[in-house]
């Protein structure tokens, strides 16, 4: 393969602008080239070709397919539309990006990797959210060592609020009230722990938002072999909050609210972040605890790993069978919830 790559971006939504961001994204790439957008709205396409006055615009993914100037195509549509528009793009010979939630269930997740597999093309999920700044930091510190081994990890966010939120509040469009934020706190938890998941509890509450389908409350309790545990909740039902992140470790800890990092990610497509984590080490001085500033948000990076995938054999950021794995949570989650047992993940 040779640069640049041809690309295009299917989906150009308003809710966040988030079809924009791949476009732009991929515009500033110098390897990849964005060739077309794709969106049955035609509304969407005209203001996409606004933002991109290069570009084509197709209203259906038929012509995607044709085009073979396209060899990667970035899916940022509804996550119903996910497992069936990556099974016709690796048909049609395209290497895929495809946006969080990957897909509804692991069946499906199964269904892409094979798909991608057989038609030997890239299939990288787009986990952006690995770049943000105060995770690259708290990245960076557990790398270190600094905290010694993490034994327990909290990552909690949500409000009191009603989520009517279009397709993402409808369970069976959307996959429930884990796929919003919760593929990248699940894929946080993977990336920080690298031990083999030895099962899944999980406690779904469904109270008071009877006008929508999604669940009021989600939570996941992940055990990993060694003894870690990992506690992911989302709420729309918390009326008192707690800090986004709370790690331990056996030589310190950290604390993280967020608050202050990750501004306008879906208006810029690179994010210095404003804000600092709490760091807690405990040594042979005794305890000393600091504030550390997050690092800048890099999101554009996971483009220019996809560009040196393709051209160069490095390896795919966020592959498709990682992507599965944080399905398979949400999925053991939810049997848990019923059963009220532990539940497995699918490991290939
Ligand atoms: N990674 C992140 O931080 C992040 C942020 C926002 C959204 N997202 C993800 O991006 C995806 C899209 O979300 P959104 O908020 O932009 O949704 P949206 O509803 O605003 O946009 C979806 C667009 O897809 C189009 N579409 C639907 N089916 C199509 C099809 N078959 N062919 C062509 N176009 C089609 C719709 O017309 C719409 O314009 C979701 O997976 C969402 O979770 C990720």
């Amino acid at each position: 393969m040779q640069a640049p790559i041809g690309c295009a971006v299917i989906g150009y939504g308003p809710m966040h602008n988030f079809g924009w961001a791949h476009s732009a994204w991929i515009d500033a790439t110098p390897e990849l080239r964005l060739v077309a957008v794709c969106d049955c709205d035609p509304a969407r396409t005209a203001a996409a070709k606004d933002a991109f006055p290069h570009i084509r615009t197709y209203n259906d993914v038929a012509q995607v397919w044709e085009d073979r100037e396209i060899q990667l195509v970035s899916i940022v549509t509804p996550h119903y539309t996910h497992c069936p528009l990556a099974l016709q793009a690796f048909d049609a010979g395209k290497h895929v990006v495809v946006e969080k939630a990957m897909c509804l269930n692991v069946a499906e997740a199964t269904a892409m990797v094979e798909a991608s597999q057989r038609a030997g093309r890239m299939f990288a999920v787009h986990h952006n959210r690995r770049h943000d700044g105060n995770y690259r930091r708290i990245k960076e510190i557990v790398s270190s060592g600094a905290i010694g081994e993490v034994f327990h990890i909290e990552l909690t966010a949500g409000s009191y609020s009603e989520f009517r939120h279009g397709w993402y509040s409808e369970k069976e469009k959307s996959g429930g009230a884990f796929y919003f934020w919760g593929p990248h706190a699940v894929d946080w938890v993977l990336d920080l722990v690298p031990q083999r998941i030895t099962g899944v509890n999980g406690f779904f509450h469904k109270l008071v938002w009877h006008n929508i389908s999604n669940e009021d409350q989600v939570r996941a309790i992940i055990r990993f072999e060694g003894g870690a545990v990992a506690d992911v909740t989302w709420s729309h039902i918390a009326a008192i909050g707690k800090p986004l992140w709370r790690i331990l470790g056996t030589k310190g800890a950290i604390l993280d609210t967020g608050a202050g990092g990750n501004v306008g990610y879906e208006k810029q497509i690179h994010g210095p972040s404003g804000g600092s984590l709490t760091l807690v080490t405990v040594g042979e001085d005794g305890r000393k605890e600091e504030k550390v500033p997050y690092l800048e948000s890099d999101w554009e990076q996971y483009w220019q790993d996809v560009a040196d995938h393709l051209l160069r054999g490095g390896p795919v950021p966020v592959p498709g069978t990682v992507g599965r794995r944080v399905i398979g949570v949400f999925e053991a989650a939810e049997r848990s919830s019923r059963t009220g047992q532990t539940e497995q993940v699918p490991y290939e």
